[in-house]
């Protein structure tokens, strides 16, 4: 509220968080999960004497440095953007009470970058033994980075501690063993080894998209799919354990939000119909027929695993709403006890950054944006207030907006004066379309 509005056209800007933030997934799981990969087989390769394996791995660690340390740092600090721009108050928020959970990251990022380097440009330089070592320990830096960030985005979806006694707000342990945290965190890293899995199957189909399968190198190709077929079981496994366990710990609110939301029905049934198509594939396919798959396939799969992640993200986070910061920031940028007040002296309220208008239309606008453009474009776009408004008259918006957190469970409570209503409904009318 104090701060300025980011207007996002069409999309809105939290939506924008949503697109970095799952591009942004696809790349710092793969970061875990690849380094875990990497440890194990690396292990494996020196303890069996297999040298085409293991410089094979050497060749995956190439691809795995440069994605997941260009790609992961810049969509990672696109959060960072992103979010401060787009949900001030609730950034703020979580800076105050994770400020030293961040800081513990940053100094396992550091360690995971140094290591990430250290282990791909001495590969063949460093005694076994020592290259073993630091390529666990960057599967281990990377792994912890992952619970510390899950335990933070878990408190923002349930503010629930583990413990029922557990429920003061900005007690940093309270926060971060919320009752999500274990759940996710098994989710999160079977999503991790899953998602690496299907990125080694696409970059080695790619690699040995020419060689014949009878020669050494056919041989050699056989062996990672093979052995990549395990991890993407218990990947799809693991992360089903965790969403099974995740639902059962739902609170009753959020389930009546997915039972009432055709789209997040719809998306669940993607989402395990998915992991389904993927067990199939990968049992017809790497285990049974290893020589058989090529690039097509490995495309196939990625595309049907980044789906499922997308779909469980998109889950997770709407049924958050109407919170931001569950029972803490609302969507409309104001603390959750603060409706009361705001309702008696106004929502709006002038800053250092802004002025407010004095004329009508105008300012209805701008309590639009504070109080709506969250979750509702303007008159097309994302959830469009014009068209869900269509053939209303303006007695009707006001009347309906009054109430509208009733009916409508994941909106915050109206939280402005009786003029800001008017104001705002007066803004609507010019933004509804008149015919469909
Ligand atoms: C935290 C998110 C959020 C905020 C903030 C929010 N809404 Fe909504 N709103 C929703 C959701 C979710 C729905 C139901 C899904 C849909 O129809 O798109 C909804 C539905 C609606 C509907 C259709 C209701 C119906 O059934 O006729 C209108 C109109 C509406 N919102 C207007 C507003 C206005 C105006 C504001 C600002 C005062 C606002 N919303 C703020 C999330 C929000």
């Amino acid at each position: 509220m104090y701060y300025p509005w980011w207007y996002v056209p069409g999309l809105t800007a939290p939506m924008l968080i949503a697109v970095i933030a799952v591009v942004h997934v696809f790349v710092s799981h793969y970061a875990v999960g690849g380094g875990i990969l990497i440890a194990l087989e690396n292990q494996f390769a020196i303890k069996t004497g297999d040298k085409p394996y293991r410089e094979y791995w050497h060749q995956h660690a190439r691809f795995f440095v440069l994605l997941t340390v260009a790609f992961g740092a810049i969509t990672g600090v696109g959060i960072w953007w992103t979010i401060a721009l787009a949900s001030p108050l609730a950034t703020e928020m979580l800076i105050r009470t994770f400020v030293f959970g961040w800081a513990i990251e940053w100094v396992f990022f550091i360690i995971e970058i140094v290591a990430a380097f250290i282990m791909y440009y001495f590969w063949t330089r460093l005694p076994e033994k020592t290259h073993v070592v630091i390529a666990w320990i960057y599967a281990l830096a990377a792994w912890i980075s992952l619970v510390l960030i899950t335990g933070i985005t878990a408190f923002m979806l349930d503010s629930r501690g583990l413990f029922a006694n557990w429920s003061e707000t900005g007690n940093f342990w309270h926060a971060f063993f919320n009752i999500q945290f274990l759940p996710q965190t098994v989710i999160r890293t079977g999503a991790s080894i899953l998602l690496a899995a299907l990125y080694v199957f696409l970059h080695a189909a790619w690699t040995f998209r020419n060689v014949s399968m009878a020669s050494d190198s056919g041989a050699l190709f056989e062996k990672i799919v093979r052995r990549m077929s395990r991890p993407l079981i218990f990947g799809i496994v693991t992360v089903l354990i965790g969403v099974i366990w995740w639902f059962l710990l739902l609170s009753p609110s959020v389930l009546l939000i997915m039972e009432r939301s055709v789209l997040l029905n719809v998306l669940l049934t993607i989402f395990f119909g998915l992991c389904g198509l993927m067990t199939l594939l990968i049992i017809l396919g790497p285990m049974l027929n290893p020589r058989s798959i090529n690039v097509g396939f490995a495309v196939c799969l990625f595309i049907f695993g980044l789906t499922a992640l997308s779909s469980a993200e998109f889950i997770r986070e709407a049924v958050r709403k109407p919170w931001i910061v569950d029972q803490t920031v609302l969507g409309n940028q104001i603390y959750g006890d603060e409706i009361a007040e705001r309702q008696q002296s106004g929502f709006l309220r002038a800053s250092y950054w802004q002025q407010l208008p004095t004329e009508k239309i105008r300012f209805g606008g701008m309590v639009f944006m504070y109080h709506c453009n969250n979750c509702h474009a303007v008159d097309h776009g994302l959830s469009a207030a014009g068209p869900l408004l269509y053939g209303e008259s303006k007695e009707k918006i006001v009347e309906k907006l009054r109430t509208l957190n009733k009916p409508v469970v994941s909106m915050p409570p109206w939280s402005g004066t009786a003029e800001e209503l008017d104001a705002l409904a007066e803004f609507l009318l010019t933004v509804r379309p008149d015919k469909p």
